[in-house]
C-alpha cells in the first residue's frame, strides 16, 4: 500500500468509527485504537503534505475566527414552531390542517412525531457531499457563522456517503448529552466559574465559544431532522419520513426514536409515551414535534411568518414546585471561588427530593430579588439541576426579609472575600485556606481523578483537620499507625486506606493531571494530554507551544498547564509525589514500550539504510515508543525498506502493509519527538 492509499484508507476508517461511535453510539473500536489511528495519519499527512485534504479528519479543529464570527444569509429563514401545551391543542392542530387541506376532521393523516431535542438550531451547508459551513439561526435570516466549531463536533461529517445533491443545507439541533453537561458543570464549579442553568444554554454558550478547542471536549452533539435545497433543485424524496431516513443513510446524526403515526390519535399516544420515559433518555427533551409526513401536501400549506402550518411542537410542562427558602450559604470550591447555594424546606420534584438549589452567584441572587425566609418556585434546570427561579412576591412575609448579601469574609477561614471589579464570583484567595485544601483533595482522591476508594468527604475533612495533610504528597505519607488513631477508624479500614492510597501510585497519569486541580483543566483535557505526552516528564518539558499544538488543547488551557507547572510549590509538590513513589506515565502504552507517539506500532527494518545502522533506527523507534519485529504480520504498521531490501519487503506487499522507503520514514521521525 502506498502511504496515499494509506492515507486514503486511515480516512474511510476514521469516518467508519466516527460514525459508529458518534452516530450510532455502537463503537465498535476501543479509543485507544481510535487514537492510534488519528495518530498514524497525523504522522503520513506530516510527512506527505501533497496528500493534505482540508476535509480530512485529522484537519477538525481549525483555527479560531479572529474577529468573532461573520454573519451569513441563511438559504431560507430558519422558522419556529407554533406550540401545543395539551392534548387538546394537538387536536386543534389537526383540525386546522384537516380545514386547510379541505378534509374531513376525522381524517387520518400521516404524521412524523420525533423527540423535541433541547438545544439550538443549527444549519449546515454541504456542497458536493463536504461540509463547508456551520450556521446558527441568528434572527432566523441570518445566523452566525460557526463553522470552525462545528467542524470540530465527531458527530458531524465532514463528507457524506453515497450521492448527495450538489448543494443543500441540513437543518437540526446542536445539544449537550445529560453525562456531558454535568461533567461540564462539574468542572465549571470546581474551577470557580458560573455554572450553565441547562444543557441548552450550555449548548449556546459553547457554540459560540472563540475557541474550537474548547467545544470539541465539550462533547456537544448534533441531530438533524431536515434538509432545504436550493429553488428549483430536485425534492429528494416525497415523504419526511424517507427524509430521515436518507440522511442518516448519507451518515448523518438522526435521532432514532421518530415514529410514523396514521392519525392525530396516534401521535397523542407517542406524546403520552415520552411523557416520562423521556427522563430516561441520555439527552434533554421538553416536547415532541410534529410534522406532516407528505412533502408535497406540506407545500401547499405553506407557513406563516413564524412558523410552519404543517408543524407544531407539543410541549410538555416544566416540573417546579413552591417551597420554603430555609437559609443561604455560601460554599469555597478548591479554586477559592465562593458561591451561593440554597437550603430548601425539602418538597418532591421530578421524582426526587429536593433539598438543595443552586443559587449561581451574588448577582443571580439579587437579580431575581432572593430572599432568606421567601417562599420561592424550584424549577429543574433542563431537568437536572435544581434552581430557585424566584421568590412568590405574593407570599412575601411581612414585614419583608432583608435582601441577602455576600459575606464579607470566607466563611471557611475568615481572610476576607475578594471580586475584581469585571467578574461576578467571589474569591477566597488564601491558598492555605482550609476548605480549599480539603475541596481539592477531596477532587484529588475523587473517582474520576486517582480514585482512593475511602478518602471522602469525611476522611478528608478529619485529615485536613489533624493537619496529617496539605499536600497531595502527604497522603502518600500517611500511615496505618496515624489512620488508625483517627476517630472512627478502626486498624482494619486504617490498612485499606493505606493500600488503596498504594494502588492509586499506578494509575494513568490523566488521573494525576486531573488530580492535581489545574485550572481549565478537567478530564477531557487531561486524557489529550497524557495521549499526547504520554508521562509527566515529557509534559514538565514541553512548551507552551508545544501543548497547544495537541489536539483539543487550546491556548487557554497551554498556557494555564505551563503555568502550574512553572510555580514551585507545584513543581516541589509533584517531585515530593515521585519520590512517595506516583509514577506517572500512560499506562496505556505497549506494556515493555515506553510510552511516546508510536506506543503500539510495531515496525520491522530491511535492507541497508543509507543514514543510520539498524540499530541506530531500532533505537529511534524505540525511543518514539514503538517496536522492532523481526517478522512481517499483518500487525505491523510499517515496513521500512532500504537499498536491497529482501523478502520480508515481498511479504509487506502481499498482506498489505504500509512501505516506507527511506526518505520516507526520516519524514515519519521528524514529525515526533522522541
Ligand atoms: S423542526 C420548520 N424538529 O425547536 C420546522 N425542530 O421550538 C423547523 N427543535 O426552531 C423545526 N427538535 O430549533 C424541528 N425534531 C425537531 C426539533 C426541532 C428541536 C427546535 C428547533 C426549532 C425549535 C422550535
Amino acid at each position: 500500500m502506498t502511504p496515499a492509499d494509506r492515507i486514503a484508507d486511515l480516512r474511510t476508517r476514521i469516518r467508519y468509527h466516527e460514525e459508529r461511535y458518534y452516530v450510532d453510539d455502537a463503537p465498535e473500536i476501543s479509543d485507544a485504537e481510535f487514537d492510534a489511528l488519528m495518530r498514524e495519519l497525523r504522522a503520513l499527512e506530516a510527512a506527505h503534505p501533497e496528500h493534505a485534504d482540508p476535509d480530512s479528519p485529522t484537519l477538525r479543529v481549525g483555527g479560531r475566527p479572529a474577529e468573532g464570527f461573520a454573519t451569513v444569509e441563511h438559504l431560507e429563514p430558519l422558522l419556529s414552531l407554533d406550540n401545543a401545551y395539551s392534548l387538546e391543542d394537538l387536536r386543534d392542530f389537526h383540525a386546522r390542517l384537516c380545514r386547510a387541506l379541505d378534509r374531513p376532521e376525522d381524517s387520518a393523516l400521516t404524521y412524523v412525531a420525533e423527540l423535541k431535542i433541547d438545544g439550538l438550531s443549527i444549519a449546515l451547508t454541504y456542497e458536493d457531499g463536504r461540509l463547508r459551513r456551520g450556521v446558527t439561526r441568528g434572527d432566523g435570516v441570518r445566523g452566525e457563522d460557526v463553522t470552525s466549531n462545528i467542524r470540530g463536533l465527531r458527530s458531524v461529517p465532514l463528507t457524506l456517503n453515497g450521492s448527495v445533491p450538489a448543494r443543500m443545507e441540513v437543518r437540526g439541533e446542536v445539544y449537550f448529552p445529560r453525562a456531558d453537561f454535568l461533567r461540564v458543570n462539574e468542572g465549571r464549579e470546581a474551577e470557580g466559574e458560573p455554572l450553565f442553568a441547562n444543557p441548552r444554554n450550555a449548548a449556546a454558550g459553547t457554540i459560540r465559544t472563540l475557541d474550537p478547542a474548547v467545544v470539541r471536549r465539550r462533547g456537544l452533539r448534533v441531530f438533524v431532522y431536515q434538509i432545504v435545497l436550493p429553488p428549483g433543485a430536485a425534492p429528494v424524496t416525497d415523504t419526511h419520513a424517507d427524509v430521515l431516513r436518507t440522511l442518516r443513510a448519507w451518515g448523518l446524526p438522526v435521532e432514532t426514536h421518530w415514529h410514523s403515526c396514521e392519525g392525530i390519535e396516534a401521535v397523542a399516544a407517542f406524546c403520552e409515551t415520552w411523557r416520562e420515559a423521556r427522563h430516561k433518555l441520555p439527552f434533554e427533551t421538553d416536547g415532541v414535534v410534529i410534522k406532516l409526513d407528505d412533502l408535497a401536501l406540506r407545500a401547499s400549506l405553506g407557513a406563516t411568518a413564524k412558523f410552519p402550518r404543517w408543524a407544531t411542537a407539543f410541549k410538555f410542562p416544566a416540573e417546579q414546585a413552591r417551597t420554603r427558602l430555609l437559609r443561604i450559604g455560601v460554599k469555597v470550591g478548591r479554586t477559592g471561588a465562593v458561591t451561593p447555594y440554597a437550603e430548601l424546606e425539602p418538597v418532591q420534584l421530578g421524582g426526587t427530593t429536593v433539598q438543595l438549589a443552586t443559587l449561581h452567584n451574588e448577582q443571580e441572587v439579587s437579580r431575581r430579588d432572593i430572599r432568606p425566609g421567601d417562599l420561592v418556585l424550584v424549577e429543574k434546570g433542563g431537568d437536572i439541576i435544581p434552581k430557585v427561579i424566584g421568590p412568590v412576591l405574593e407570599a412575601r412575609p411581612d414585614p419583608p426579609p432583608e435582601p441577602w448579601r455576600m459575606p464579607d469574609l470566607c466563611p471557611a477561614c475568615g481572610a476576607p472575600l475578594v471580586k475584581p471589579e469585571e467578574e461576578v464570583v467571589w474569591r477566597c484567595e488564601n491558598a492555605s485556606c482550609a476548605a480549599r485544601i480539603r475541596r481539592g483533595l477531596q477532587h484529588f482522591a475523587s473517582r474520576r481523578a486517582m480514585n482512593i476508594e475511602g478518602l471522602g468527604e469525611e476522611r478528608v475533612e478529619q485529615l485536613v483537620s489533624a493537619g496529617l495533610v496539605r499536600t497531595f504528597a502527604d497522603v502518600y505519607r500517611l500511615t496505618a499507625e496515624q489512620l488508625a488513631a483517627l476517630e472512627r477508624m478502626g486498624p482494619k479500614s486504617a490498612a485499606n486506606l493505606v493500600a488503596e492510597v498504594d494502588k492509586s501510585k499506578t494509575v494513568d497519569v490523566w488521573r494525576v493531571l486531573h488530580g492535581l486541580g489545574i485550572r481549565h483543566v478537567g478530564e477531557g483535557a487531561a486524557r489529550a494530554l497524557a495521549r499526547a505526552f504520554g508521562t509527566m516528564a515529557a509534559l514538565r518539558a514541553a512548551t507552551v507551544e508545544q501543548i497547544q499544538s495537541v489536539d483539543e488543547i487550546g491556548p487557554v488551557v497551554a498556557r494555564s498547564v505551563r503555568a502550574f507547572l512553572d510555580e514551585a510549590p507545584n513543581a516541589a509538590m509533584i517531585d515530593d509525589m515521585a519520590a512517595q513513589g506516583v509514577v506517572m506515565v500512560d499506562v496505556h502504552a505497549d506494556a515493555g514500550a515506553a510510552p511516546g507517539p508510536w506506543a503500539g506500532w510495531t515496525f520491522v527494518l530491511t535492507g541497508t539504510l543509507a543514514s543510520r545502522t539498524r540499530e541506530e533506527a531500532a533505537a529511534d523507534i524505540e525511543r518514539r515508543g514503538g517496536k522492532v519485529s523481526g517478522s512481517v504480520s499483518r500487525k505491523t504498521r510499517y515496513v521500512v525498506a532500504g537499498a536491497d531490501a529482501g523478502s520480508k519487503l515481498d511479504r509487506a506487499r502481499t498482506l498489505g502493509v504500509p512501505v516506507l522507503d527511506e526518505a520516507q520514514f526520516e519524514a515519519l521521525i521528524m514529525t515526533v519527538s522522541e
